[in-house]
């Protein structure tokens, strides 16, 4: 029993520490209804994400038809590789040159948002604060020591991260995040910027299960379905028991 106990608080505090040692996550709010949303969200992962990371079960020609947009608009605006419309969305990197560059290569994003949650991904996007002491200059709230720089750092502005400190009982000292403060201005406004992030995550959301969709597309018809089975399953019973005394 005793053992029992240990491993279940073993098992929950690697648990907060996986999910950012208990950092506070922001609501993302996303709508995966929102066509519009998801269509930039596509646009702005390709430009500030697909250098880097991949979508390796994700086809180009597939998420076009989800997301209603043309082939044409996909191959000019969307395909920065040279890859075709039928391709699976992978990058020119390779993870041994990345690892070179950055430490740690970056990992592919398909499901990404099943792995984290939306509310983990809208966080660390947001959570890029400088940090001189890391190779890269950045360090991140919810993910500590992450390697992946501050791709937004124009578009968000510099912002600085303070903590609060605790002294424990057993004298050990921890950080819990406080505050962001800006020490350069963005190019975007916070709400700009927010709404760029949200779409990001949705689409991202989305590519995690992009059958998800067409499941809610469905979802209402499929109840209308049931409802009329329901009621002409009744009518029937009603019409077989008439006679029966
Ligand atoms: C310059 C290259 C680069 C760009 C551009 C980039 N990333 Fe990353 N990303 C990385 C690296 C490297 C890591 C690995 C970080 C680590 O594990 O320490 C990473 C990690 C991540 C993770 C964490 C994955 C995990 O381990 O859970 C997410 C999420 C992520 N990136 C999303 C994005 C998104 C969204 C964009 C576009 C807005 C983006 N990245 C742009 C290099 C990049």
């Amino acid at each position: 029993m005793k053992n029992l106990i240990k491993i279940l608080i073993l098992l929950v505090s690697s648990q907060v520490l996986a999910s950012g040692e208990g950092a506070h996550l922001e609501k993302a709010e996303t709508n995966i209804r929102s066509k519009e949303s998801l269509r930039n969200g596509a646009k702005n992962y390709m430009n500030y994400c697909s250098g880097c990371h991949s979508l390796q079960y994700q086809r180009y020609k597939r998420m076009a038809e989800d997301l209603g947009l043309s082939k044409e608009e996909v191959e000019q605006n969307l395909i920065f590789t040279g890859a075709k419309y039928t391709d699976h969305m992978t990058m020119n990197m390779s993870s041994e040159d990345s690892e070179v560059w950055f430490g740690k290569a970056p990992p592919d994003l398909s499901v990404i948002a099943r792995a984290r949650g939306n509310d983990w991904l809208f966080s660390y996007l947001k959570g890029f604060y400088k940090d001189p002491s890391r190779p890269s200059g950045w360090n991140n709230t919810v993910f500590k020591n992450a390697s992946m720089p501050n791709v937004f750092w124009k578009q968000q502005g510099i912002q600085e991260a303070h903590f609060d400190e605790h002294k424990l009982d057993s004298g050990v000292v921890t950080h819990t995040f406080d505050k962001f403060s800006k020490l350069t201005d963005g190019t975007m406004s916070d709400e700009e910027f927010d709404h760029t992030v949200r779409d990001i995550v949705n689409f991202l959301d989305y590519t995690s299960e992009p059958a998800k969709l067409i499941r809610l597309a469905y979802a209402p018809w499929v109840l209308l379905f049931m409802v009329l089975l329901v009621l002409m399953t009744f009518l029937l019973k009603k019409e077989f028991f008439k006679d029966i005394h």
